[in-house]
């Protein structure tokens, strides 16, 4: 037989039992979080129609997709739920109650370039509402995002989430360097989102690019680019039309933070533009304080995402946030938690006469819901003791000749040390 390479596919994963709990406590605060904000669990197929993803602005998205064909069918691993939960949306329309609070916990596949805090599979918690056109549904969002990083055990001050209007944006570029040329906007946003990874010359040598989609001339590109690197808010509406609505939203959504208690922990960032085409208004990200990793999280409202799926007009706004980045940031900010193994008792026959009773102690371990490990084979006591204790076991039944004979049980407190004896269970 050939031998198999040991080691997963590049930038994926596999799960040890260390892995694997560790990731259960990232997912149950995720779910604990969603469950506080009423939100319902949903999932979708990590295989979808290849044409759910496939838009054509650029995205690096679509460029990474895991893609086949199979029987004539064009496949693909999803790289984000975001588009199969529009799918579902429309699907079902006429029967849901809106707005929807849905989220969900998808494994995601995507070809990237490896970086720091970038695999080419990873699980991401989103929290979606539809159907709610006014930003209380951005607010509830944002204070999700918050309340995950509190329950985690971050520092107040170790996060900040980032928050622009593409809608602002729209608005003054469509009034000045843009007029005329709505189309432009969107694979504009996709060529700006890049401003971190390629800086800010590259980015306009992309948008005055004769063969692109966005051609701006060079004042326009500079334009933009100063444009992005506001962090005032009020500058920020100062280019914008008198009478913009998408500023009148950014005000009201950091009145609402208020009353969230979240004022200084949200910041106005206009570079923030997000890398996907079908964002309208509202985006966000969040980000260690310090700026060391990449995004934690990200999202924003995309408005007309069910329309280009064929479905009506509906409002919806959502995020998504992955396991990998804020495993990075707990452990660089010394909080990941110690996930030790949860083993309530280990019940260890000395030979085979004694296994029938220890089956029924482990039994009766079990119907009260203890987590029991019922030693198989005949180790030697010693052993059992030092593995009972590396598996952080409360407590160890033993069962000798002496012990049968007498009908009983003896019970080690592994952290006391007290030993007492329970009859053996019929
Ligand atoms: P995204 O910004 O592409 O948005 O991904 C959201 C988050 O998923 C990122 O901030 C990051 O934590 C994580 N993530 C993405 N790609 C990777 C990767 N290759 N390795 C590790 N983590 C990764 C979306 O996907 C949108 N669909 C989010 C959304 C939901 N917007 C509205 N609703």
């Amino acid at each position: 037989m050939s031998k198999v390479t040991l080691q997963p596919p590049r930038g994926t994963r596999d799960f040890f039992p260390e892995e694997l709990r560790l990731r259960d406590w990232i997912f149950g605060h995720f779910r604990a979080v969603a469950r506080q904000f009423g939100f319902e669990e949903i999932d979708a197929p990590v295989v979808e129609h290849e044409e759910l993803f496939t838009r054509k602005a650029g995205e690096e998205i679509v460029d990474q997709l895991y893609h086949f064909e199979l029987h004539g069918r064009r496949l693909a691993l999803r790289p984000e739920i975001t588009p199969s939960v529009a799918r579902m949306v429309a699907a079902r329309r006429g029967a849901l109650k809106f707005p929807l609070r849905w989220f969900s916990l998808p494994q995601c596949w995507r070809y990237e370039r490896m970086t720091r805090g970038r695999k080419r599979e990873h699980y991401q918690w989103n929290m979606d509402i539809w159907g709610e056109p006014s930003v209380t549904a951005e607010a509830e969002l944002i204070a999700a995002i918050f309340a995950c990083f509190d329950r985690m055990g971050l520092a107040v001050d170790a996060t900040r989430v980032r928050v622009n209007s593409r809608a602002l944006l729209e608005e003054t570029l469509c009034d000045s360097v843009l007029r005329g040329r709505p189309e432009a906007f969107t694979p504009l946003c996709v060529v700006i989102d890049k401003i971190d990874k390629i800086g800010a010359d590259a980015v306009k040598d992309l948008l005055v690019e004769p063969q692109g989609a966005v051609r701006l001339d060079s004042a326009g590109a500079d334009f933009v680019v100063d444009w992005l690197s506001l962090r005032d808010f009020d500058d920020a509406a100062k280019h914008a039309p008198n009478d913009s609505t998408a500023a009148a939203e950014v005000t009201r959504l950091f009145e609402l933070l208020d009353a969230y208690g979240l004022s200084d922990r949200v910041i106005f960032d206009a570079s923030i533009v997000r890398g996907l085409a079908y964002y309208t208004g509202i985006v966000f990200e969040g980000f260690d304080a310090g700026r060391s990793l990449r995004a934690i999280c990200g999202g924003g409202r995309y408005n007309r995402l069910l329309e280009t799926l064929g479905g009506p007009a509906t409002p919806a706004v959502g995020f998504g946030f992955g396991d990998v980045v804020i495993s990075e940031l707990l452990a660089d900010q010394g909080v990941l938690p110690d996930c030790g193994r949860e083993l309530s008792a280990v019940v260890f026959p000395f030979g085979e006469a004694e296994r029938a009773a220890a089956v029924r102690v482990a039994r009766a371990l079990r119907a009260r819901d203890e987590s029991v490990e019922l030693v198989l084979g005949h180790p030697k006591l010693k052993r059992v003791l030092a593995d009972a204790d590396k598996s952080g076991a409360r407590r160890l039944y033993l069962i000798g000749p002496d012990e049968l004979a007498r009908g009983e049980v003896l019970v080690r407190d592994l952290t006391s040390g007290e030993q007492t004896s329970e009859p053996i269970p019929d």
